[in-house]
């Protein structure tokens, strides 16, 4: 029986807390207080987008959701070590993350710098032990959560991000940052949950790598939309920070109407490049429409 997908996407959110739950450090164990604030930052929260997206790209390729768990835990390490080292005073200085303070704000600013390199490390450390996998795939896997994690990643975009505070920057510039912070792990996480399975064509690869690419975008696309039409409480971070911030986004860029109008349309393009994969490909069909019309 195929599951309708709000049970999927609950199947697989919960598949994936088991997992990061084993993944993390034990509460207890020494540095505890480095280890406990890792585990409440990671754990009980955020949508787990990425994971989705993972075991969903998994599905175009016969992936088992037991091959499919250390791609979708290493990605979202990487991830919710952005997010911490994101909401530092020295960035974008948030003091709410995923309807709980944020960890610099629980712990500390010098554990929460920890917090994020250790998360990095510990997902390379997951891809690393992966077993019953061909070396040459688990090698790809790593090489590609590299590359969209650093300087032209998600770091990169980062950079981009903090230096553009207060200019307004050409739309091709801003595609790139956006493309870079966000975007990058985004693709990251579907390109890793197809390798967990059976070798792609080239048509397929091309296909699926540029609906990895809208996808991303469309993710910070609607991430800057939410930033100024969502309440507080709604998003589980403080809204209306983009435009106290000074920082340049879509709806500074397009105006409101006009990133949602893009947004549709990355939404379309995504669909599009999908289409090769027939019934295949449903669960991130419904991922995109998730992505685009998701109200935090
Ligand atoms: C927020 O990501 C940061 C961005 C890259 C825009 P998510 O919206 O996926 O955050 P969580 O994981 O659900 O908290
Ligand atoms: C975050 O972008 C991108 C990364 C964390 C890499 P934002 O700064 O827009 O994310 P939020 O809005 O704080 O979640
Ligand atoms: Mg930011
Ligand atoms: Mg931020
Ligand atoms: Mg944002």
């Amino acid at each position: 029986m195929t599951l309708v997908f709000a049970d999927w996407m609950a199947d697989v959110q919960a598949r994936v807390e088991t997992a990061l739950t084993r993944a993390l450090p034990a509460a207890e164990s020494i540095p505890a207080r480095l280890h406990q604030a890792m585990r409440y930052s990671t754990l009980g929260g955020g949508k787990r987008v990425r994971p989705l997206l993972a075991f969903a790209a998994g599905e175009i390729t016969g992936a088992t959701p037991e091959a499919l768990d250390a791609a979708a835990c290493a990605v979202e390490c990487i991830h919710v070590y952005s997010l911490v080292h994101d909401d530092l005073p020295c960035m974008d200085d948030d003091v709410l993350r995923r309807g709980r303070p944020t960890c610099h704000v629980e712990f500390d600013e010098p554990t929460a710098l920890l917090v994020g390199d250790s998360l990095q490390t510990l997902a390379f450390e997951i891809l690393a032990r992966q077993k019953g996998i061909d070396v040459a795939r688990q090698v790809e896997m790593i090489r590609l959560i590299a590359v969209a994690s650093g300087s032209c990643g998600m770091a990169g975009g980062q950079a981009i991000d903090l230096e553009s505070v207060g200019k307004s920057l050409s739309q091709p510039e801003l595609e790139l940052m956006h493309a870079l912070k966000t975007g990058a792990l985004i693709r990251a996480a579907i390109l890793l949950g197809a390798l967990c399975g059976n070798a792609m064509t080239d048509v397929e690869r091309d296909a699926l790598d540029r609906f990895a690419k809208r996808a991303g975008l469309l993710f910070q696309v609607v991430d800057d939309v939410l930033d100024c039409t969502a309440s507080t409480a709604t998003l589980g971070k403080t809204a209306g920070k983009d435009a106290a911030a000074e920082k340049p986004t879509y709806v500074s860029l397009l105006g409101l109407e006009g990133a949602r109008r893009f947004a549709a349309e990355l939404e379309a393009e995504a669909l599009d490049s999908l289409r090769i994969f027939g019934n295949r490909s449903r669960r991130l069909n419904e991922l995109a429409d998730f992505i685009a019309h998701r109200k935090f």
